[in-house]
């Protein structure tokens, strides 16, 4: 099979892209449109562009990215099919993004189906567009709007591209049909080619502005700071010197690596949701879905079941409990309908009885699935699984959102072990990507592919994990969040930590994190665990104090940092450094100071460890699932490719040398684990890892 199919209808020549699942330009794809445009131009008379299966090229083939490039590159296929002699039209359905788009706009004339999305999507790939895209979209659609598109990386449908100038025409029809129309009308007008490149210069902006903005707003990324400045090329420079510095800074994207951080998250995102033992298994039904307490979590993932097209009955204690969670999903659904996440028809449907409270449990007999969202306390999680497992039927899957218990201990209230998991879903759950689906002893694999079945529906990624105190995340997350407060122990402070892990990339630093989950959480679960608390652990007692304080955080007004009047930023407050403080001198610790980099070092050091033991543990499949986990649910910065990746391409002996040092002060914290001892000592990575090597 050819990747690119060559056919004659009366006078067009129909070059057809065959590369699936998505069309991706890989270099059979380009060398076949070089060829085949040669053909058409002693052959045809106009050529037509068209993609197979469900989309036209969906971009430039990543597969191929950080190996050696191959003859022939894009950028020289797209001026190609622009120097082509003859009318060149493409028509688009699917999606057509990156250099799929470049491809297009290659092309003479552009037409599609009114479902097509287009985009230069590349800056989520730590790149930019390298094949013409910087030059030639800015002239189609003026600057400010291929500057949003290309810094953003926005999907833009059929209907805002030919309003953009991007689009000739949107037809119905199937690609093949409305590509052909529309060249046989270029022909019949006696139309030729219509180079972009030989169109007006587009008007210069304030590229300085909008550079500043997007080094702001990139929070450490720096492609789509990057892409601005090839478009004032575009601006500035003849068309093909301004091809030239496109290619220039493409090239130094493409080596950074941030690139190879974004194209490990793109794969890693694809690959958590594919599980060997899922292959031939049939997920159960779902249409109605059971919530069990309606607080933060249980109205949070009402809303989302909801706005998936699910039927939702919410179980509370009593009828007042049970208004306020009404209240509670429906100003959430509010507000996706705000945001258009939400048809007024379907919230038509969701007020007509899609949606209903309950308190009594019987409510609940003909749910497909019941996730339980109620208090962190294993007894009462205990009584109500035993409750659901009288009521519901047989076949009804029964799920627990704890962040913490054991989910073995919860399976074995009821007489169907093998019907309950673990659905972890994060604050806000209606917003948050990340689900954890947690597989205990019994589950069984429909069950578990009925997770992910429903983290598809949810549009979430769901990462599988094993049972243990937290989980993959949680897990991870107490560990790293020991090491910060072991820090401040010893004499960093909380506001540097936080801005110092702000500036490696996270979304926000640990102790505003705090903050706004609320200190009385981690403030339960130190006492939960004081009994069994191994001896030579270090308990952050300045945070104990705060609570004692009533210091809960935002909720409070006050927590690490003060929120006057409401603000949902925290102003750092003097009390608190003298709180500390007095608590570092009644434990008689002489306090240090600690760099930025001694901060950074200290954080990814002991969120490596912990990922590793549990990799090692089973809890995560795969070093890939911990990226995923962490970038999806803790803010990590996606462009470092989460916390295995950024290990592997610090280097682990570096990551291990660094764990060594930090053990001489604390050998119990920092004891490394042995499995990043093996790869080391093999001189093997987290990736080998991923790649199915047993280590
Ligand atoms: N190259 C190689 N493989 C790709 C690919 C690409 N550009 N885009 C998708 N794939 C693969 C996926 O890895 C997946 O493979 P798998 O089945 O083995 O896991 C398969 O195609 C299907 O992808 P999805 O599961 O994501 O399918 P969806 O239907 O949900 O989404 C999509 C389709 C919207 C096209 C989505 O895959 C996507 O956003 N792809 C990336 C698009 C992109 O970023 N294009 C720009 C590339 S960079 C570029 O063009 C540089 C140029 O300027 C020089
Ligand atoms: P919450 O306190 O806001 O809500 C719990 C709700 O359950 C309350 O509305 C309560 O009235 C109701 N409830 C208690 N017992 C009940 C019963 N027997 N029957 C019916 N309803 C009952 O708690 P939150 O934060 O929503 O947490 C719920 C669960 O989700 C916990 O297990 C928690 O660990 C977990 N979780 C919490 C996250 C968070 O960020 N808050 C994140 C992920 C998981």
């Amino acid at each position: 099979m050819t990747a690119v199919e060559y056919e004659l209808a009366g006078d067009i020549a129909v070059l057809t892209i065959k590369n699936p699942p998505v069309n991706a330009a890989s270099q059979a794809v380009r060398a076949g449109l070089v060829t085949q445009i040669e053909r058409a131009e002693r052959e045809a008379k106009a050529v037509l562009i068209v993609g197979d299966g469900h989309t036209f090229i969906a971009g430039a083939d990543i597969s191929e990215f950080g190996k050696p490039p191959q003859d022939p590159w894009l950028p020289g296929v797209c001026s190609r099919i622009e120097d082509c002699s003859l009318p060149v039209v493409a028509a688009l359905h699917g999606t057509a993004l990156g250099g799929g788009l470049e491809v297009a706009l290659g092309a003479h004339y552009r037409v599609a189906i009114g479902s097509a999305k287009v985009g230069l999507p590349e800056v989520h790939l730590g790149i930019m567009p390298g094949a013409g895209g910087t030059q030639r979209l800015p002239r189609l659609t003026g600057t400010e709007t291929a500057l949003d598109m290309i810094t953003t990386g926005r999907h833009v449908s059929a209907a805002e591209a030919l309003e953009f100038g991007i689009l000739d025409k949107i037809s119905d029809g199937t690609p093949r049909d409305i590509g052909l129309a529309y060249a046989e009308q270029v022909l019949k007008e006696g139309n030729g080619p219509r180079p972009t490149r030989d169109m007006p210069a587009p008007e210069p902006v304030d590229f300085d502005a909008w550079h500043q903005k997007l080094i702001t707003a990139g929070k450490g990324q720096i492609a789509p700071a990057t892409a601005v400045r090839a478009v004032q090329a575009a601006c500035d420079l003849p068309f093909d010197d301004g091809l030239a510095k496109e290619r220039e800074l493409f090239s130094d994207l493409m080596n950074s690596p941030q690139r190879e951080g974004l194209i490990h998250a793109f794969f890693a995102e694809r690959a958590v949701s594919k599980l060997p033992e899922l292959q031939d298994v049939v997920p159960r039904e779902l249409t109605r879905i059971g919530v069990v307490g309606g607080g933060t979590m249980g109205a949070g993932i009402a809303g989302a079941a909801l706005l998936a097209g699910l039927s939702v009955t919410l179980i509370e204690r009593d009828r007042a409990a049970a208004e306020k969670a009404e209240k509670t999903v429906n100003a959430l659904l509010d507000g996706a309908e705000k945001r258009g996440k939400l048809s007024q028809a379907r919230r038509k449907d969701i007020t007509a009885g899609a949606f209903s409270t309950a308190t009594d449990y019987a409510a609940l007999s003909d749910a497909d699935l019941v996730i339980e969202a109620v208090f962190e306390d294993i007894a009462v999680k205990k009584e109500v699984f035993a409750k659901l497992d009288q009521v519901c039927k047989d076949s009804a899957i029964l799920a627990t959102n704890t962040s913490y218990l054991d989910i073995n201990e919860i399976a074995a209230a009821t007489s169907r072990p093998q019907s309950v998991i673990g659905l972890h879903f994060f604050s806000p759950a209606h917003i948050m990507k990340l689900l954890e689906i947690v597989v205990a002893d019994k589950t069984a694999p429909d069950v578990v592919a009925t997770g992910f079945a429903l983290a598809k529906r949810l549009r979430k990624t769901a990462v599988r994990a094993g049972v243990c105190d937290g989980f993959i995340g949680n897990r991870i997350l107490a560990h790293y969040r020991m090491a910060v407060d072991n820090m401040v122990l010893d004499g960093a402070s909380p506001y540097d930590v936080d801005k110092a892990l702000v500036k490696f990339g996270m979304a926000m630093g640990p102790f505003a994190v705090s903050d706004l989950a609320g200190l009385d959480i981690g403030w339960a679960t130190r006492k939960r665990k004081a009994a069994t608390r191994d001896p030579r652990e270090r308990v952050p007692t300045y945070a104990d104090r705060l609570c004692e304080m009533g210091r809960f955080g935002q909720k409070t007004g006050r927590g690490f940092y003060l929120y006057p009047d409401g603000a949902r930023k925290g102003v750092e407050d003097p009390e608190v450094l003298d709180l500390i403080a007095a608590e570092r001198a009644a434990a008689g610790v002489t306090p240090r100071a600690f760099s930025e980099t001694d901060i950074q070092t200290r954080f990814i050091c002991a969120m490596i460890n912990e990922a590793a033991r549990v990799v090692e543990d089973g809890i995560a499949q795969r070093p890939l699932d911990v990226d995923v986990t962490l970038i999806a649910g803790y803010g990590f910065p996606r462009w470092r490719g989460g916390p295995m990746k950024y290990a592997d391409m610090t280097g682990l002996e570096t990551i291990l040398a660094h764990l060594r040092n930090f053990a001489t002060e604390d050998p119990f914290f920092w004891q490394p684990a042995p499995l990043l001892e093996r790869l080391v000592e093999k001189g093997r990575t987290f990736e080998d890892l991923n790649q199915g090597m047993d280590v």
